[in-house]
């Protein structure tokens, strides 16, 4: 597995990982959220049952208040007032003889709550820092209230409290004194707009809190479902993410592998060319060295022996051989690794691919016609991209000789543009046949004899072109023949 490979599988860890945090902190939030609003929501249900229980008594005790307070038949249970003693009619007797006594609103309220506690689910008391019955005494929670009334800051007061092991809301709202309460509190020293006292209510928070929990549950349970089908979501796709990565990761090493091959398989194709021509090369100076050592041969048998011809021939073939030698170092740097980019004329490039090929294109008749009008630089491998230019001259070669063309010639085009250096080269063997022109690059792909082509050739040429070299390859056909066009880039500085 490449380096590239694992760049791209710990982007693809770490994206999972950042995506898994977000939606972990997005639920989680949303959970905070829902249960915030839903113990808030059942907090503010009991503090609103507790205000209408309040409503409700201040209700009863202005309607009793408006009325002056009411008489009753008294009973054991409600004895005169002794509270309201000062009131001159506290007690009054029918025209039947019957008596009646006077219930002013804290004593009717009192006993209701008394009586009636538990159907309201609240329990009120009624009470006052300044009491007119002892028996409306206010216990701690109470005076703590009164006292934040008596102090002018608010008129209610409310917290949510354990007691014995139960919560409650304790409630208490103040009682502002009217013109109707005068009738029992003005002996106390009160006016009309007084904090006379409070009601307090006190509501347990069972229900609600049981209420509370439930709906809380069913909060859970919805985020932890959709947690984890969406964790579940996630780690599905990053599988699939993971196993594509690697799936494409296997298809790259396939291809680079198969690439190696062919480009093994064309250097060694490339190899046997070169071996061909190196021999066509040398067929010219082994005939001139053969030639001057028959004339040295010949002197001698002869008696012809004259050192001065001697010292010539001799010359000759030293000259010869100091050829046969280049030509060997010629191929051996065509064929050495060579990574470096290095700034190169292109024209120069040409030129010694032509010194590589020239001999056996003349040996074959083939005119060649150069039109050099850049000189400008590339920066590319020089080595592969004469291995381009010998393949595509190969093939025109090879295309000529195929088709006997009478006057074979290949032109040479080397100009250039605003941004490109590009060369053509033309041949006259009459073209590609328009049906097979989408595939001479694949790999492969030939319509010579297994002995003469691999069908390498031209696939080897683009994928140096564009991998190697960032340029293009094209092809298409003229009046005369196929003409291949090879565009690289310049060089800016
Ligand atoms: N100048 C040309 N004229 C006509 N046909 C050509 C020319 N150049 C290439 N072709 C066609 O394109 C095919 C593919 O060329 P390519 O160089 O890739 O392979 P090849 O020459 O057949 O074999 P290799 O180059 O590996 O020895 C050739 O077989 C030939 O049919
Ligand atoms: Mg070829």
């Amino acid at each position: 597995m490449n380096k590239l490979f694992h760049i791209k599988l710990k982007k693809l860890n770490k994206y999972y990982i950042n995506v898994l945090i977000i939606l972990t902190i997005v639920i989680a939030f949303s959970l905070g959220w829902n249960i915030y609003n839903e113990s808030t929501h059942h907090k503010n249900a009991a503090l609103e049952h507790a205000r209408n229980s309040f409503v409700k008594d201040l209700m009863f005790r202005k309607w009793v208040a408006s009325h002056g307070g009411v008489y009753v038949f008294p009973t054991e249970k409600t004895s005169p007032n002794q509270y309201l003693a000062h009131i001159p009619d506290r007690d009054l007797i029918t025209t039947t003889g019957k008596k009646l006594t006077l219930m002013n609103p804290a004593y009717t309220l009192r006993q209701l709550m008394e009586d009636y506690e538990g159907m309201y689910g609240a329990k009120g008391h009624i009470t006052s820092l300044k009491l007119l019955n002892p028996r409306n005494k206010p216990n701690d929670w109470e005076i703590k209230a009164l006292k934040l009334f008596d102090s002018g800051k608010q008129k209610e007061f409310h917290e949510f409290l354990s007691k014995d092991g139960k919560k409650y809301i304790y409630y208490m709202k103040a009682l502002v004194t009217r013109e109707s309460c005068l009738k029992c509190h003005k002996q106390q020293g009160y006016k009309v707009g007084d904090i006379r006292g409070g009601v307090s209510i006190t509501i347990p928070m069972k229900k609600y809190n049981d209420d509370m929990y439930s709906a809380i549950y069913k909060i859970v349970l919805a985020h932890l479902v959709f947690y984890i089908i969406a964790i579940l979501g996630l780690f599905y796709t990053y599988k699939n993410l993971k196993i594509s990565l690697i799936e494409q990761e296997k298809l790259y090493e396939e291809n680079r592998r198969k690439e190696e091959v062919m480009l093994a398989q064309s250097r060694h194709a490339a190899m046997g060319e070169m071996i061909s021509m190196i021999a066509h090369q040398w067929r010219q100076p082994i005939a001139i060295i053969a030639m001057w050592a028959n004339n040295i041969t010949a002197d001698i048998d002869m008696d012809e022996i004259d050192d001065e011809n001697f010292k010539k021939y001799a010359f000759n073939i030293v000259t010869q051989t100091e050829h046969l030698s280049q030509t060997i170092d010629d191929f051996r740097n065509f064929f050495r690794p060579d990574k470096k980019r290095e700034k190169v004329l292109i024209k120069d490039v040409m030129e010694e691919c032509l010194s590589v090929i020239g001999k056996s294109l003349e040996n074959n008749n083939i005119e060649i016609e150069k039109n050099y009008q850049s000189d400008n630089i590339a920066k590319i491998h020089s080595r592969e991209l004469m291995q381009v230019y010998i393949n595509i001259i190969k093939n025109a070669k090879e295309a000529v000789i195929e088709r006997n063309i009478k006057d074979k010639k290949i032109i040479i085009d080397i100009y250039e543009d605003k941004n490109h250096i590009i060369t053509t080269i033309k041949d006259n063997a009459l073209g590609i046949d328009e049906g097979i022109m989408q595939k001479i690059f694949d790999p492969y792909f030939t319509t010579k004899n297994v002995k003469i082509g691999t069908g390498l050739g031209l696939y080897m040429s683009k994928t140096i072109v564009e991998k190697h070299l960032n340029g293009t390859i094209s092809v298409k056909n003229t009046e005369d023949g196929a003409c291949f066009t090879v565009i690289l880039p310049k060089d800016k500085k």
